[in-house]
């Protein structure tokens, strides 16, 4: 069982939100839909956890702002370790294949582990932390990201478990989301505009 967005959490690219700086061409998600959503993933996630302790793998760096925001919501036993992965170094806006920077601690034989990242794109970087998670021992091992890009050509492995918003499949920034390590402390998330990924920008 899979735990989407229902459609009053799709993005619906509508104009009304609020001013942002240059380099942001369109606002995709709001602080206030992130907050309101945040909570109903955590009442999904605890729902789910009841009664059981549970392991956060967060997936440095992009999910650090959602995972902060998102633990403080589920009053569980939560462990939280960080694990890190190159899969769009630099100013790259495609995968370029997944590599570990931090790999997960060696031993979570019979813990219950969701690995949170900020985005699920092509799948590529999930498939490869749920491989080694598993391979680690872990007894249940689910996937939580933040955003979804619409890739209808990925099929039935095109999702993670608990999804926040469905998003256009466009490159988009803040609230944990980079480019060449910018833009991650923007508090809305938005497209990041044409002109800011020239090389020299
Ligand atoms: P995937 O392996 O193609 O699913 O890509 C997932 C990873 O790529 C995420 O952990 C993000 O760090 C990064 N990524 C994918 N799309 C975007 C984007 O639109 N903006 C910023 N980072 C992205
Ligand atoms: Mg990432």
């Amino acid at each position: 069982m899979k735990f989407l967005p229902t459609p009053d959490t799709l993005v619906d690219m509508s104009d009304s939100t609020p001013p942002q700086p240059a380099d942001i061409s369109k606002v995709l998600v709001t602080r206030e839909q992130i907050a309101m959503r945040i909570e109903q993933l955590a009442e999904e996630l605890v729902r789910f956890y009841e009664g059981r302790e549970l392991t956060v793998l967060v997936v440095l760096t992009g999910a650090l702002v959602f995972v902060s925001d998102l633990v403080r919501k589920m009053p569980l036993k939560v462990r939280i370790e960080p694990v890190s992965v190159h899969s769009y170094p630099g100013r790259a806006t495609r995968s370029c294949g997944v590599q570990w920077r931090l790999p997960p601690p060696e031993n979570l034989t019979g813990r219950n582990v969701l690995i949170a990242d900020d985005i699920f794109d092509s799948g590529e970087t999930m498939r490869f932390l749920l491989a080694a998670v598993a391979s680690a021992g872990a007894e249940h091992v689910r996937s939580c990201c933040l955003l979804q890009k619409n890739r209808p050509d990925l099929g039935e492995h095109g999702s993670a478990d608990f999804v926040g918003f469905q998003i256009p499949d466009e490159f988009v920034v803040g609230y944990g989301l980079d480019f060449d390590g910018l833009y991650r402390n923007l508090p809305d998330i938005g497209v990041l505009a044409e002109h800011a990924r020239e090389p020299g920008a």
